[in-house]
């Protein structure tokens, strides 16, 4: 603050105390020719300011900041209800004491935006400190995702048969009529076409396909007169009750082999390789006669129950045996619509479901437990 014109020193020091005395004051312009009011006001002002500046001490938050600046600095305040006294001062009396009430109120303005900043910063420290973090707590563990069970079986899946020389192929599951069912040896109105609960579209011979063997064709007509091994995983569909070992969506992998001299010890010697290689070394297998239309002969496998090692258990429901897929020598129809002459060409073929594989192997109960996001029974992997 300059030194004031009506204080010998005018020494407002760097923090902004204000001071000035109201005997200096008067002694440099002199004080005989202050009258009664001046001193008055001069006595106002000083005393304005000592309380302001003690009240100003005690301020520490923002609000009560706020509440000084309205006591002693705004409109309504104590300093503009002094100046309004000014008023009844003549014209030469009032520029010494305007003076001082001006350097009063600009001292007062610089020390409340010394408050101001240092309050702001003391709510900024302490918010700081309330939300830092304490890096010197130990972290808590991430859950890791894991693979869905089906998945992992369908990896397990593609790494057996990959490595007996399959190839994996993909295959629309929205199919034709003619692929999912006439091509594969069920013409329309054919009774086999009962096995298969199937989702029409309202396109005419649209469908959802009810198993993956519609891809075999897909795979003949684009390799025929080349050999082929082949496997199609995929999704089917199908018009299903739903229960604990039915769902309308589910996986399949259809296997394909064709070439000349393919027989059914091939298909054996496929089939029993995977399945000890899926389930664990020294596993039972029993082929049973079935009926498929796209294959002849036609078989299911059973290997012994996983779980109970072929003594009975509810899983098995207490044969011993698990039925594992179907499968066949592909029938010379059906090699004859993929491209291939069934005089030269021989094949065999199988349909797995690998949800169902899943759930024998890990011992789930119920294939609804799949599809109902309840990650707990991937713990069970
Ligand atoms: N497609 C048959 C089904 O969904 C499974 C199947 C059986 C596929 C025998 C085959 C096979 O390739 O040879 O029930």
């Amino acid at each position: 603050m300059p030194g004031c014109g009506a204080c010998a020193s005018g020494d407002a020091t760097a923090d902004s105390q204000i001071s000035f005395s109201l005997a200096t004051a008067g002694g440099k312009k002199g004080l005989i020719h202050m009258n009664i009011m001046q001193q008055d006001i001069l006595q106002q002002l000083e005393q304005l300011q000592q309380d302001a500046q003690t009240a100003l001490i005690l301020a520490t938050t923002t609000e009560s900041v706020r509440d000084w600046y309205s006591e002693y600095l705004s409109r309504k305040g104590r300093l503009t209800a002094i100046l309004r006294n000014l008023g009844n001062l003549s014209a030469e009396e009032r520029p010494l004491i305007g003076k001082v009430a001006n350097e009063v109120k600009s001292a007062l303005e610089q020390a409340l935006q010394e408050r101001q900043a240092a309050i702001a910063q003391a709510e900024l420290d302490a918010i700081r400190s309330a939300e830092s973090v304490d890096i010197t707590l130990p972290g808590r563990p991430q859950n890791l995702g894991k693979l869905h069970i089906t998945t992992r079986a369908l990896r397990d899946i593609y790494a057996i048969f990959t490595a007996m020389g399959f190839q994996i192929y993909d295959s629309p599951e929205v199919e034709t009529d003619e692929y999912n069912f006439q091509l594969l040896n069920m013409p329309e109105g054919h009774p086999a076409r009962d096995m298969w609960d199937t989702f029409y579209t309202t396109t005419p011979g649209l469908l959802l396909r009810t198993h993956t063997s519609p891809g075999q064709i897909h795979a003949m007509r684009e390799y025929a007169p080349e050999p082929i091994r082949v496997i199609l995983p995929g999704k089917c569909y199908r018009y299903e009750a739903v229960d604990a070992s039915h769902e309308s969506m589910f996986y399949q992998v259809e296997g394909l082999a064709v070439g000349k001299h393919i027989t059914f010890s091939d298909l054996k010697g496929v089939l029993i390789n995977f399945a000890n290689q899926m389930y664990g070394e020294g596993r039972k297998a029993r082929f049973r006669k079935s009926y498929f239309p796209f294959t002849e002969p036609s078989v299911e496998m059973d290997i012994d129950c996983v779980l109970c090692g072929g003594k009975g258990c509810p899983v098995c429901k207490y044969t011993g045996w698990l039925e594992m897929l179907g499968a066949g020598m592909v029938n010379p129809h059906v090699l004859q619509n993929g491209g291939y002459d069934p005089a030269e060409f021989s094949g065999f073929a199988f349909g797995l479901g690998p949800d169902r594989i899943a759930l024998q192997k890990y011992g789930i109960d119920d294939i609804r437990y799949f599809f109902t996001n309840d990650a707990r029974l991937l713990d069970r992997v």
